[in-house]
């Protein structure tokens, strides 16, 4: 059972949608279950100064991703780097055990994303 605050972010995702002109994209996907992932970044210096996803996934995996695009908005690319799957369920207040996975693969995207960045 998702506790109110994942039901919120999956019901009302912060930061869906794309931007234009990104500096960085990068997709990625769940092999187990065919759910996808893509990030765009703005990067300004060091800093990931805008975020934006498209994501077409279960709830954890929406709920997820909007929330690490919270958690990275105006952070240090090394900053964000060290987000893990349990600091986004921690943010969230929780996440079903069985559910962990679905977060794993956002900030495996995130990672993609970044390489050669920080
Ligand atoms: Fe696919 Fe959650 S079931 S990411």
């Amino acid at each position: 059972m998702y506790n109110k605050r994942v039901i919120d972010y999956f019901s009302n995702p912060r930061n869906m949608g794309e931007i234009s002109s990104a500096d960085a994209v990068a997709e990625g996907g769940n092999p187990v279950c065919g759910d996808v992932v893509k990030l765009y970044l703005k990067i300004k210096e060091d800093k990931i100064v805008d975020i934006k996803f498209k994501a077409f996934g279960c709830g954890a995996c929406i709920a997820s991703t909007s929330a690490l695009t919270e958690m990275v908005k105006g952070k240090k690319i090394s900053e964000a780097l060290k987000i893990s799957n349990e600091d986004i369920a921690k943010y969230l207040g929780g996440l079903p055990v069985q559910k962990m996975t679905c977060s794993n693969f956002s900030t495996d995207v995130l990672r993609k994303t970044l390489v050669g960045r920080a």
